[in-house]
């Protein structure tokens, strides 16, 4: 009898629950729906426009005023403002207008807000989702803390090619990786409530393919076929979709022949309906007017009426909707239900948020002192910095450092730059960023610092200086690398090498038989083959933030056991980009004479995806797939024991992939389809158990239906994306 009434609490409690969400969207619906019928088409149309600041320029460079344009209701949003007491401003011009809708402030807080934490490609080298939700978890405290509701990120574009300065800003070059870190991202920003004041909406980004510019050029043309597309970069945009992202931006380069800010089958068919998608959409910077640029509009007027019914819901910064919206509904050109809908999905949000309940819920400079910068910050920007760091190259049992070693000779003057620790895209309170040089003298060890290298320049420069500290020390640490503002956005390069004199200096140090670490600071792939060659023990730290210096100093001291791994590919050369792991075996597969192949370099990168090492080693052994023969709709269970066999405890990050022997279209010869980071002690043995089931399998037909089909595959796993053991298994 008791369990029967438990059971009759619990159908009554959950039934509650679904009543309660029901009713709480029927709330805002018939709100929202008064509001709507309350709005003249004027307010209508401020609702869909975006200023950025102080005052609105749009392309032409005209300026509106925001201030005067906001008390008018003539805006619905403002970017590229923060602080508590200058939104307040802002929102207090809002109040002014006719209906009182609230503004929402977005800007783009990328990897962190003032804590700044790893670029985000440095995040992504982590492989850990759990630490990337909290880092941006975090993120999103401080901005919601500063007053915004709305970031535009994650940027979840999938890149195969580092000319484009803005694979810093991604998680890099793999479908399924990418997958996983944008519903981490989107997660830890919106949080469970958009409401809560700890919280603000995700901005998925860039709408879509902007990581494939032809030529590796930035804002360059796209076109590839819908069935590339859908395999390799239409995932993350798809996953962060289902993860609840509350906005999307359109990208601001054609995508087959159509840019993307007036895209109907990327906005509305493939977005908006076939993934049913109910928050709304913003155009880049001025995308809407540069659809004149595109050549595909004459004028504003033109540039709003194809951005409208393409399913473009908000302009950001250019004035096309605001000058123009009005008359196109009046001449019956746009439909007034196709400008209601982009409205109530603005406001839906708005409501979402709690803004109509407190326009000034977010304003609070208590909550502005208590969470931005914090010391909590701080602490989880330095785990995740430590995570990210990838170990490339160990020799001579130099690292990790003893904990007695008295002198070292800093050399590279990005070990005192402040500036370039925190990367591209950084909103980061720079003064607060403790360098390498900082976070070593912190540490009590006697640093000889000297400059090696002009950062301008690159010239080696005070050599004779550089002798002097390295004479006085025990070990060599230099750092060489990119400036923060070589990459990003309009960063992109016909040459990602590191310039030849950095190179040749740490030659030189090498030469002064003085044991040498080399630290690789950057925010893209880079080419550094004569250190690659040269150098004995090699770290790549990327970007790393407020934090970098003591997360860097954690793990030349071994408080910290590096477990990067790399998220794209690092090519031998310039002529091997675009490249990537998931490449085809095609009619001629390498290797062979006549093969896929150069006559002039090997087609091996110099590192490949999903590696990095450790102060430990692992070994794989005794990989199974315990149910070989999967009906559809069943699992196959695959493991693998992994033994730490070195000297220190360490994380691997254990990488399943697989391989469709034969299917229906061309297939690349392996995936990722999986991977778990795990915390071996040493000597300790783990059984490492994938589920893999018949549903990852499958594959986007031109059609982006998708379709598993039975037949053979292979399962590999391993470390990296090269080393890897393997076993077949049948679909049935
Ligand atoms: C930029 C970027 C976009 C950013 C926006 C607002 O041009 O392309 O990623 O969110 O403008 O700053």
């Amino acid at each position: 009898m008791r369990k029967l009434l438990l059971l009759v609490w619990m159908i009554l409690m959950s039934l509650g629950a679904v009543a309660q969400k029901m009713s709480e969207k029927s709330l805002k619906n018939g709100y929202i729906s008064n509001l709507i019928k309350r709005m003249t088409l004027e307010e209508k149309a401020g609702q869909l426009w975006q200023v950025a600041g102080s005052f609105a320029t749009g392309p032409d460079g005209n300026n509106l005023g925001s201030l005067k344009a906001i008390a008018e209701g003539k805006v619905g949003s403002v970017l590229n403002v923060s602080g508590v007491k200058n939104i307040r401003k802002y929102q207090e011009a809002a109040m002014q207008s006719r209906l009182k809708i609230p503004l929402i402030f977005g800007m783009d807080v990328i990897h962190g807000f003032r804590t700044g934490f790893p670029i985000p490609l440095a995040e992504a080298s982590s492989f850990d989702q759990q630490e990337i939700q909290k880092g941006a978890r975090w993120t999103g405290t401080e901005a919601a803390a500063s007053g915004l509701n709305w970031t535009f990120a994650p940027m979840v574009d999938v890149g195969w090619d580092a000319r484009w300065g803005r694979v810093m800003e991604g998680a890099g070059e793999d479908p399924f990786y990418g997958s996983q870190v944008a519903v981490a991202r989107v997660k830890g920003l919106q949080g469970d409530d958009l409401a809560s004041t700890n919280t603000i909406m995700a901005c998925v980004k860039h709408f879509a393919g902007y990581g494939a510019p032809i030529a590796g050029k930035d804002y360059n043309s796209v076109d590839m076929s819908m069935g590339h597309f859908a395999n390799f970069y239409m995932p993350p945009y798809k996953a962060a979709a289902e993860a609840g992202a509350a906005t999307f931006m359109s990208a601001f380069n054609d995508f087959n022949n159509i840019p993307s800010t007036a895209n109907n089958f990327l906005l509305r068919s493939l977005l908006k309906e076939k993934w049913n998608f109910n928050g709304f959409i913003v155009s880049d910077w001025g995308s809407v007017g540069e659809l004149i640029n595109h050549r595909v509009a004459g004028n504003k007027k033109e540039a709003a009426n194809i951005a409208i019914m393409a399913g473009l819901d908000m302009e950001m910064v250019s004035n096309c909707y605001i000058e123009n919206l009005v008359d196109l509904v009046k001449e019956k050109k746009v439909s007034i239900n196709v400008v209601d809908d982009a409205v109530r999905r603005i406001l839906n949000k708005k409501y979402e948020l709690g803004l109509f309940e407190d326009p000034f819920r977010y304003c609070d400079e208590n909550r502005e002192k208590e969470f931005v910068e914090s010391a909590k910050s701080r602490e989880v920007a330095r785990s995740l910095s430590e995570r990210s760091i990838v170990l490339l190259k160990k020799q001579e049992n130099i690292l990790p450092f003893s904990k007695n070693l008295k002198s070292v000779a800093l050399i590279g003057p990005l070990a005192k730059s402040k500036k370039d620790m925190c990367g591209a895209w950084s909103t980061a309170n720079v003064n607060n960023v403790i360098t390498l040089y900082d976070a070593m003298k912190n540490r009590g060890v006697q640093v000889n610092y000297a400059q090696g290298y002009d950062l301008e320049s690159n010239q080696i420069v005070n050599y004779d200086s550089t002798l002097l500290a390295i004479e006085k020390s025990d070990v060599v640490v230099v750092a060489i690398g990119e400036r923060a503002s070589e990459s990003g956005e309009m960063r992109s390069k016909t040459d990602i090498s590191i310039a030849l004199q950095q190179q040749e200096l740490v030659s030189k140090l090498v030469k002064t038989g003085k044991p040498v670490v080399v630290l690789l600071m950057c925010g893209r792939p880079v080419i550094f083959n004569e250190v690659r060659d040269k150098a004995s023990n090699i770290l790549l730290t990327w970007w790393l933030g407020s934090e970098a210096g003591p997360a860097i100093c954690n793990v030349l001291w071994g408080d910290y056991n590096p477990s990067g791994k790399l998220p794209m590919t690092f090519p031998r050369n310039m002529g091997q980009i675009p490249i990537n792991y998931q490449y085809k075996s095609t009619g001629r597969p390498y290797p062979g004479d006549w093969s896929a192949k150069y006559i002039d370099s090997p087609v091996e990168p110099a590192y490949p995806f999903g590696y990095g090492l450790s102060y430990t080693t692992f070994k794989y052994s005794n990989l199974k797939v315990i149910s070989d023969n999967l009906n559809k709709g069943t699992h196959a269970k695959i493991s693998v024991d992994v033994t730490n066999t070195g000297q220190y405890d360490g994380e691997e990050v254990v990488q399943l992939y697989i391989r469709d022997e034969v299917a229906s279209v061309t297939r690349p010869i392996k995936e990722l389809k999986g991977f778990q980071k795990i915390n071996l002690k040493k000597g300790n043995t783990q059984t490492v158990v994938f589920d893999i089931t018949d549903n990852q399998l499958g594959f986007y037909d031109n059609n982006i239906n998708y379709i598993v089909e039975k037949g053979d595959f292979t399962v590999m796993v391993g470390g990296d994306s090269e080393n890897l053991s393997m076993k077949k298994f049948n679909l049935k």
